[in-house]
């Protein structure tokens, strides 16, 4: 029998004793009804059970129990909880399951390019923990539900590439705070942009809405509480009217304005950019701008600029400086 332990070492023992307890209890403790693993494993059956999974993907890889080893499924190591399911690029091929709304732990859910159909369940606004949100590039339809608003972690939703209908929900965006990136391109969206949009998401630093169904006026008040705005992309819509003249004024990072492709008429406002230092593009194509390029563009934007408005109705000299227009 050894001495007593020295205080120094008590902790290590502490520590030892219970890595022995949990080794125990995950061989031979059978699950309490409320273990976080079984719903974890029972979303993940829940998830696979509605896909065709053509390429057998699913059905070749998550076999057993272990769901923790399953292809595109990460883990949180001490509790065994699904912290990321990333499946990519690879042929699903049917609704996603709501059960999936029970991971309570997921902070990643990347089902970019798996050919998925049917709406966005609700359910999964309840993932509070989700951090990344992207099932860019499938078939997804009907309205971007409402319940995605309660995803106050959220850092970047993608869901570009779809067939996503109604107008712009403004709601989800009241409590996502911590926004950065939203890409809502190319789905089937209509109605106006609304006025206040982004007034709640401070660090939105990506705001793409290009090819869509969005009309009306651009909204002045739309970029109101945008310090941190890097990329704006309007492009491919139906919006009409002027462009605000002071909609830049609180745009500082501003490096990138798409405006193309849409029905706006009426001149560029002189006071556009004049706020804007770091601009690198901006396209301004297939709208039907008139008038004169406003001068001082070039001035106030040192970086590598480009105005693509070759359908435009633009009269007038190209202001010196320029140069890079010809790059079109
Ligand atoms: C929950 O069940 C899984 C097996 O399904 C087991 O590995 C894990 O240790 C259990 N966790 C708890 C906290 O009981
Ligand atoms: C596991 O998934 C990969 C694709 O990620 C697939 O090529 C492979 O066939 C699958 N394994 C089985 C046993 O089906
Ligand atoms: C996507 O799934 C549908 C059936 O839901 C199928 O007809 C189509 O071929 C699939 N597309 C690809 C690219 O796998
Ligand atoms: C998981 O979610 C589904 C559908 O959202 C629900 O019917 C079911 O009761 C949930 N299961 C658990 C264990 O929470
Ligand atoms: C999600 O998938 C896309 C496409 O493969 C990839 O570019 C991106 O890095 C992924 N993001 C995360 C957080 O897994
Ligand atoms: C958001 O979560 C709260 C509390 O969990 C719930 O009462 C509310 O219905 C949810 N909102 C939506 C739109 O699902
Ligand atoms: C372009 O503008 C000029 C006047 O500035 C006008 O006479 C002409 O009709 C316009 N062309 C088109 C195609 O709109």
């Amino acid at each position: 029998m050894a001495a007593a332990p020295s205080y120094a070492r008590i902790p290590i023992i502490i520590i030892v004793l219970l890595l022995a307890l949990s080794a125990t209890s995950a061989s031979s403790f059978s699950p309490s009804p409320a273990n976080g693993s079984d719903t974890d494993l029972g979303a993940l059956l829940a998830f696979k059970a509605l896909l065709a999974d053509p390429h057998d993907v699913l059905a070749g890889n998550w076999t057993g129990t272990s769901f923790c080893h399953w292809i595109g499924v990460s883990c949180s190591r001490r509790r065994q909880r699904v912290t990321a399911l990333s499946l990519l690029d690879t042929p699903l091929a049917g609704p996603i399951a709501p059960h999936l709304g029970n991971r309570s732990f997921l902070s990643t859910l990347n089902l970019t390019g798996t050919n998925l159909t049917g709406s966005i369940p609700p359910e999964l606004g309840r993932l509070r923990h989700l951090r990344y949100l992207s099932l860019r590039e499938n078939s997804l339809s009907d309205a971007i539900p409402i319940a995605l608003g309660n995803l106050t972690r959220l850092e970047v939703l993608s869901l570009s590439f779809n067939q996503l209908s109604g107008q712009i929900p403004h709601k989800v965006f009241v409590r996502l705070k911590k926004l950065e990136r939203i890409s809502l391109t190319q789905n089937d969206l209509n109605g106006q942009i609304p006025p206040y949009l982004f007034n709640s998401t401070p660090s939105l630093k990506y705001r793409y809405f290009g090819s869509n169904g969005l009309s009306g006026m651009i909204p002045p008040e739309m970029l109101l509480r945008s310090n941190s705005l890097r990329e704006i992309d309007l492009g491919g819509n139906g919006l009409s009217g002027q462009i605000p003249p002071h909609l830049f004024n609180n745009t500082p990072s501003l490096r990138a304005i798409y405006f193309n492709d849409n029905s706006l008429s009426s001149q560029i406002p002189a006071e556009m950019l004049l706020h804007v230092h770091k601009l690198d593009s901006i396209g301004l194509s297939n709208t039907y701008l008139s008038g004169q390029i406003p001068p001082y563009l070039c001035n106030s934007t040192p970086f590598l600029m480009f105005i693509n408005s070759a359908t435009n109705n633009l009269s007038g000299p190209i202001p010196h400086g320029i140069a890079s227009l010809s790059k079109l």
